[in-house]
């Protein structure tokens, strides 16, 4: 018998108000058909004054426990993925635990921007596998238009807020690839990196900052990364691109989606994309689209998923999922 981590439940909660490329066209030299060529972005949405990244997360956490049919205090621990937690401390984990009511086990941020579900889930597994915590709640959560120049068109129409959730429990399995749960995991980071993707704010300018980019730097790490990372996990267990049922992407960008899927070997109607509803909403990108994958009818119980995804640091790595 072998410990996994299984799915358990999933949900999403996007705020209200969307935002079209056309919107931008009034404030900056930008057009619907560039953003949309050059991305595959059609529209975002962003949160309202006064509306924070933990807001978004405990609506999602909502939707996942009615998902699992679960209560708070069923959890064993949060672990919370974002870089645009409300504020430098307390974790954006702990505010949501309070905002569930839940009384009991523990909560923390993971920060690896883009890349932080990978990483949060991943950290989950290892609860779980250790004997930490039985159920974890895992969340993606952002609010990316708080950092935003909206006077820099190369990076003020690419993202958007947003927040999913994921409930991960610890099951037996036979220890094969035929069994529920998380199969393998791999993650990366290379900080010399740090220049292509940062937001120049934080405790040593007394700012929050706003996020930088260079566009074609960070693309051209993309796909070759992210290919690499997906390959790497699935051969640990001895699998391939052929097994995969659905790619879910990080999803930043639809060329970068559809590169990385070609390099795998993937077929694009396997691949669960969100990207021109929803925009870059970093660390929440990954549960989104596999609570919206999972509403579409995509991802069924007892697919292949990998989840890959890369962001400043730069970080990467992928987690292969049997749902
Ligand atoms: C940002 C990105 C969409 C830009 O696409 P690109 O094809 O590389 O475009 P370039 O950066 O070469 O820009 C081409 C031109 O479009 C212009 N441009 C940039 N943003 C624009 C916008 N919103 N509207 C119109 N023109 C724009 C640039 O200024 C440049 O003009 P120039 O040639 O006169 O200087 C692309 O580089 C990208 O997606 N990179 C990865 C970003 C990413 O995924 N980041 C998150 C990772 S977590």
């Amino acid at each position: 018998m072998t410990l996994r981590a299984v799915v358990k439940g999933v949900g999403h909660y996007l705020p209200e108000r969307v935002v079209p490329n056309s919107e931008f066209e009034e404030t900056i030299d930008t057009s619907d058909e560039w953003i949309r060529s050059r991305s595959g972005i059609e529209r975002r949405h962003f949160a309202a004054d006064g509306q924070t990244t933990s807001d978004l997360g405990i609506r999602a956490a909502k939707a996942a426990l009615a998902d699992a049919g679960l209560e708070a205090d069923d959890l064993d621990a949060i672990v919370v993925a974002t870089s645009t937690a409300d504020f430098t401390f307390p974790s954006a984990a702990t505010m949501i635990q309070s905002g569930l009511g839940m009384t009991r086990g523990f909560a923390f941020d993971v920060q690896a921007v883009c890349a932080g579900f990978v990483f949060a889930l991943t950290n989950a597994n290892g609860l779980i596998l250790s004997g930490q915590a039985k159920r974890v709640l895992v969340i993606g959560a952002e609010t990316f238009s708080r950092i935003m120049d909206w006077e820099d068109r190369g990076t003020c129409v690419l993202f958007g807020d947003g927040a999913g959730a994921l409930i991960l429990e610890g099951e037996e399995g036979a220890g094969s690839t035929d069994d529920r749960g998380i199969l393998a995991t791999d993650l990366n980071s290379d900080g010399t990196y740090r220049d292509i993707l940062y937001v120049d704010g934080g405790v040593s300018t007394g700012t929050t900052g706003h996020l930088r980019m260079q566009g074609k730097e960070v693309f051209r790490h993309a796909i070759e990364k992210l290919a690499q990372t997906a390959h790497t996990s699935l051969e640990k267990i001895g699998l391939s691109g052929d097994d995969v049922d659905w790619i879910v992407p990080h999803q930043a960008n639809l060329r970068i989606i559809k590169g990385t899927a070609q390099k795998m070997g993937v077929p694009m109607d396997r691949v669960v994309v969100t990207v021109q509803d929803h925009g870059n909403t970093s660390a929440a990108s990954i549960p989104l689209a596999l609570s919206v994958g999972k509403e579409r009818g995509q991802i069924k119980q007892g697919d292949l998923v990998v989840t890959e995804a890369i962001g400043g640091g730069l970080a990467w790595g992928s987690v292969v999922i049997r749902w």
